[in-house]
């Protein structure tokens, strides 16, 4: 890939097979604000893409036309092959989109290990019929409790979520993204409030997922987001400004200005 923004996405991407997204000139309108601006993406399986830019640049929205949660005003959204524009929130979670929240998204009363089989049982990618036919405990309580390890929180399965500390409870809505074995995985600004150590936590379950979950990461922690992913996308005001490698985008001199150079 050049650093510059594919126009026209590939139709045979690198790795030989169909890419696990494409976005075609996304574009997003809330009445007379151009939220997003004629996006293009391509991600390959099994890539990681950093989506940066200030407060207001889109990347939110750049991801709820993802998951299906709002339509795009214009352009298309093709995932392993399909095209997905006019597919449902639901639709698209079945194709294998996960995505955790800014806000937190959990049931406090509630154990870790009960909010992973909730998780589980809501959002999964794998048809229902196939919970019905062989023992929904067991297998729900097996994937629950992979993910949680995958996480560093099985000693904490039987714990009260409002028992975990902040970090934990990220830690956590990971593993619930997670339990429905996804193959596009959304993390937007995961590392929000978290402490130093905390943070040294959240990077290793990222460097430790699954090689082949395409992962899109909003993450305003600059040094966190460029060491994670292979390529950068940079919004301003729901234009795309920079796309390129970690090292291409630390040396644009228009990211540079706009987002490095007035850190929030
Ligand atoms: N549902 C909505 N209705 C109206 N405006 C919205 C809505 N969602 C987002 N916006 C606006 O779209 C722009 C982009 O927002 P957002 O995608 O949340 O940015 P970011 O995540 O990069 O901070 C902002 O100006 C925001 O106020
Ligand atoms: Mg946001």
């Amino acid at each position: 890939m050049s650093s510059a923004l594919p126009t026209s996405p590939p139709s045979a991407p690198a790795d030989g097979g169909e890419a696990a997204l494409v976005i075609d000139g996304a574009t997003r309108r809330f009445g007379g604000l151009l939220a997003l601006s004629g996006v293009s993406v391509v991600l390959p399986r099994g890539a990681r893409l950093a989506v940066i830019g200030p407060n207001g640049a889109g990347k939110t929205t750049l991801f709820r036309v993802i998951s299906g949660e709002m339509r795009v005003t214009d352009g298309t959204i093709r995932m392993f092959g399909e095209d997905v524009t006019r597919v449902s929130e639901r639709g698209r979670a079945r194709r294998g989109v996960a995505r955790t929240f800014q806000v937190s998204n959990l049931f406090p009363s509630l154990t870790v290990e009960e909010n992973v089989r909730i998780a589980a049982q809501a959002g999964s990618a794998i048809p229902r019929r196939f919970w019905r036919r062989v023992r929904p405990d067991d297998v729900i309580g097996d994937a629950a409790r992979a993910v949680l390890h995958r996480v560093g929180l099985d000693r904490r399965a039987a714990d009260t979520v409002a028992d975990l500390s902040h970090g934990e409870q990220r830690q956590l809505e990971i593993a619930m993204a997670l339990v429905g074995e996804p193959r596009i995985l959304l993390l937007d600004e995961p590392a929000a409030g978290l402490s130093a150590a905390e943070r040294t936590v959240l990077r290793r379950i990222l460097e430790d997922l699954p090689a082949d979950l395409s992962v899109l990461l909003i993450e305003h922690d600059m040094s966190l987001a460029l060491e994670l992913v292979d390529r950068v996308l940079c919004l301003d005001n729901g234009v795309p400004l920079a796309y390129g490698t970690p090292a291409e985008i630390r040396a644009n001199p228009a990211v540079q200005a706009v987002y490095l150079g007035r850190r929030e």
